[in-house]
């Protein structure tokens, strides 16, 4: 049935091929309908956005998943030899490095008009797919609403020692240290790292984070808010004790963190490749994403993102430009203060 749609499709669109093809100039048509795709973020959610892009274009996907900065470092490494077409991020650094190495080709205008400005970075050479904002996990059990920090960055005082939970070596806290880096400074910052190795107790991950949390093992954690709110929507199958607190007012502890999508400069499949992250940030991408079970927020221009999550403008996020995070200094910076 879906390849007898797909047939269909592919004659009704044989002519507006033909058409484009010559308006570029192009003589040969590129051999490969496969684009391989780079991706760092949760699969499921990846999957649910490009639901219907090979049916529709007849574009293969091929995927190489992997964490942020695996994935970075290996297409730089592979240079102007990597087989990657696409790189999609869950954290905004890595798609950075990768920008700064100058091996990502400039989006289509088109496509960055379909997100709003402050998801894309400055370059123009990547853009914004979906955003997750930072928050402290809490048990109400363990610590009142009155002893919250009003900083994130008061997780650093001696009070603290022993009762924030962190997972130093994921993408997603480095990314909210480079937020506190490109807002505070580097002393600041590096002074902010070295309280927390003192105080933190360190977990493998966010769902680790919001199970210990649960469980009265340690009061606090930083995190970001989808773990939760997916858990709730799953009636706390890990958490239904712990609550999310949010920083707010322009904190570092409100950074929201952009997940970022680019062509490869290298890519001979430009054309394709731009299309398929003009596809991520459409309107109907952007809708699934808002509908799905993965609850983090949509970026796309008058997309409304799902109702279970609070408005993000409401969050009272730091201004930061998403193209200035620096994750080489962080992970130099844990590595002196011996968070990693
Ligand atoms: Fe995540």
């Amino acid at each position: 049935m879906i390849r007898l749609r797909r047939a269909i499709t592919g004659l009704l669109t044989s002519t507006a091929v033909v058409v484009a093809l010559a308006a570029c100039g192009s003589s040969e048509a590129s051999d490969t309908e496969t684009l391989t795709v780079y991706s760092a973020q949760h699969e499921s959610l990846v999957r649910t956005m490009l639901e219907g892009f090979t049916d529709e274009t007849g574009i293969e996907l091929e995927f190489r998943d992997a964490n942020d900065s695996e994935l970075a470092n290996q297409i730089v490494q592979e240079g102007d030899a990597s087989p990657a077409d696409v790189f999609l991020t869950e954290n905004s650094p890595s798609i950075d490095v990768v920008d700064k190495a100058g091996l990502l080709a400039p989006v289509d205008p088109r496509t960055a008009e379909q997100v709003e400005e402050r998801y894309r970075p400055e370059s123009g050479n990547w853009v914004g797919f979906a955003a997750r904002s930072t928050a402290l996990i809490y048990n109400p059990a363990e610590i009142g609403e009155g002893e919250l920090p009003a900083s994130m960055l008061d997780l650093a005082e001696p009070a603290w020692e022993g009762r924030v939970a962190i997972a130093a070596g994921g993408a997603d806290f480095q990314a909210i240290v480079s937020a506190v880096l490109a807002l505070e400074g580097e002393d600041a910052t590096r002074e902010w790292l070295t309280g927390l190795q003192r105080n933190a107790e360190i977990y493998a991950s966010n769902t680790a984070i919001m199970k210990a949390v649960d469980e009265g093992e340690v009061p606090v954690g930083i995190t970001y808010h989808y773990y939760w709110f997916r858990d709730q929507a799953q009636n706390g199958l890990i958490g239904d004790d712990a609550r999310l607190h949010y920083f707010r007012n322009q904190d570092p502890g409100a950074f929201v963190s952009i997940s970022g999508a680019g062509v490869l400069a290298e890519s001979d499949q430009q054309d394709d490749a731009q299309r398929l992250v003009e596809w991520l940030t459409s309107p109907e991408a952007q809708e699934r994403l808002a509908d799905s079970s993965a609850l983090e927020y949509a970026v796309g221009v008058g997309v409304a993102s799902a109702e279970a999550l609070p408005p993000l403008a409401d969050l009272q996020a730091p201004d930061v430009d998403p193209g200035s995070l620096d994750s080489e200094l962080v992970t130099e910076l844990m590595q002196d203060v011996g968070l990693l």
